[in-house]
């Protein structure tokens, strides 16, 4: 049988690939920009057919009609992350949130600890030899492909097909749904001044030859449109977005100085627009991996100056961070931030650098400002990163360093950056937790 033969026998319509889908089972999508709209779409427009069926995903772009409360005996929600189409569902009793990091997460499918009856996906065209790429994700996705008693992918001619380990073979699907669409996208945020400015503090730990990893939003973006003037920067992030583009194409990106995979982008997802999918599609530069692959701290420790720069809700006195829950309300997820800055701390070189970077002031929906730089963590918050793995904690006004400093000088230096109408709350706990009044140094 020719490659052709092999997908023309698989494929059928939405509504038939869906019907394979029974009570009961756990049903993985795959993530962020790989979930298969169509097929999600027909799954839920066939929720009469189901009762229980578990929902297992991660960062969730859909529109999330599966989530919504008049579907609660149909579909129950298990993430590893939770965002804004699936925190109410979850808060209400309707799911469950599982705390793993992003490394151990194809472990967790391969291993059964969560079953994978069924995979949903989204994937490229086969290519000559018959791989179908899932092109935006690898990280969890491929295993759950590779696990899954059934694989359903719509065959999408947009999805890139970009190299790496991304790919499974056609006759690895049983049934194959024939779409046409843009694949899902992320535009650029908005950047504020607040945010530019803790971009320019962070901007200052990022030396020429370093390999970046960053998160999601504002600060991440802002802190990659100040690179122009880098020199040989490396990429080997759980996630990568636009920035990837300009920054090679201005030659900033070229990864000559990293220590594994020189010249090479490694990272496990992407969100981005259009402009990023055209880029990485058979772009020899890009390699995407698995997360147990990408996000494994003794991989991380490997690359020379690593810097890792994520985000934080609140970071206590100590240096604690959380960065997924707000007291017991699950926000977000774990995702990649510890395994990256244990592969800092980890780093073989020494010289990895973990950095939290964040505004100094939330403002909550009934508009009162607090301090993000806080005493105590709320009651109940997850602490997402330990002190002991914290090095920087950076705002718009200025960066404490907190590496194996004790706790008296780190508290004073979380002071120094927090905002000022916050900080004689938080000298006054200094003067108590440490028996001395509050001094600059
Ligand atoms: N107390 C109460 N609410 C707070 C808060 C605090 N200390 N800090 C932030 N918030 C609220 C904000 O007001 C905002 O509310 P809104 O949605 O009503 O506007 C919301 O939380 C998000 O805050 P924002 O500053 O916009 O967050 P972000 O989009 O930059 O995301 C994290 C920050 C920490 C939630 C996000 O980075 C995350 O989920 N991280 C965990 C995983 C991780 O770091 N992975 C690694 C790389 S992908």
């Amino acid at each position: 049988m020719t490659i052709r033969d092999i997908y023309e026998s698989k494929l059928c319509s939405a509504h038939e690939a869906v019907s394979h889908i029974k009570s009961g089972d756990y049903v993985v999508l795959a993530h962020a920009c790989a979930e298969p709209p169509v097929l999600i779409d027909a799954m839920v427009d066939n929720h009469q057919a189901y009762e229980n069926v578990r929902i297992v995903h991660m960062v969730s772009q859909n529109e999330g009609r599966q989530y919504k409360p008049e579907y609660q005996k149909n579909f129950k929600h298990e993430g590893f992350f939770l965002g804004g189409n699936t925190r109410e569902t979850v808060a209400c009793g309707h799911g469950n949130f599982i705390p793993a990091y992003l490394h151990q997460i194809p472990a967790v499918i391969r291993t059964g600890a969560v079953p994978c009856d069924v995979c949903l996906v989204m994937v490229s065209k086969p290519d000559r030899w018959g791989r179908c790429f899932v092109g935006v994700s690898c990280d969890y996705t491929v295993q759950a492909m590779k696990s899954a008693k059934i694989v359903i992918a719509e065959c999408n001619d947009h999805v890139p097909r970009t190299p790496g380990k991304d790919y499974v073979h056609i006759s690895e699907i049983d049934y194959i749904v024939e779409t046409s669409h843009e694949v899902m996208e992320l535009q650029p945020p908005k950047i504020s001044e607040t945010e530019l400015q803790i971009a320019k503090n962070c901007a200052k730990l990022v030396e020429d030859g370093s390999t970046l990893q960053l998160g999601i939003g504002a600060i991440p973006n802002a802190v990659m449109g100040l690179m122009k003037d880098k020199k040989d920067l490396g990429i080997h992030s759980e996630m990568i977005t636009d920035w990837v583009v300009d920054l090679v194409e201005a030659g900033v990106i070229n990864g000559s100085k990293k220590s594994i995979h020189k010249n090479k982008i490694i990272c496990t997802f992407m969100m981005g627009t259009k402009r990023l999918y055209d880029f990485v599609d058979r772009n020899s530069m890009i390699e995407m991996h698995p997360s147990d692959y990408v996000n494994n701290p003794t991989i991380v420790a490997k690359n020379s100056k690593m810097v890792s720069i994520n985000a934080a809700l609140e970071v206590d006195l100590m240096g604690q961070v959380s960065a997924e829950s707000i007291g017991l309300r699950q926000f977000s997820g774990i995702g990649g931030q510890l395994d990256f800055f244990r592969g800092v701390a980890m780093s073989t070189d020494g010289l990895g650098k973990g950095i939290v970077a964040m505004p100094s002031t939330a403002t909550l929906r009934n508009g009162m400002k607090v301090s993000k730089i806080v005493p105590f963590l709320k009651e109940g918050s997850a602490v997402t990163t330990p002190r002991t793995d914290v090095d920087y904690v950076v705002t718009e006004y200025g960066i404490a360093h907190l590496k194996w400093h004790t706790l008296r000088d780190r508290a004073r230096a979380l002071i120094k950056i927090s905002h000022p109408d916050f900080r004689p709350e938080l000298m006054q706990e200094y003067n108590k937790r440490f028996c001395e009044d509050y001094c600059e140094i």
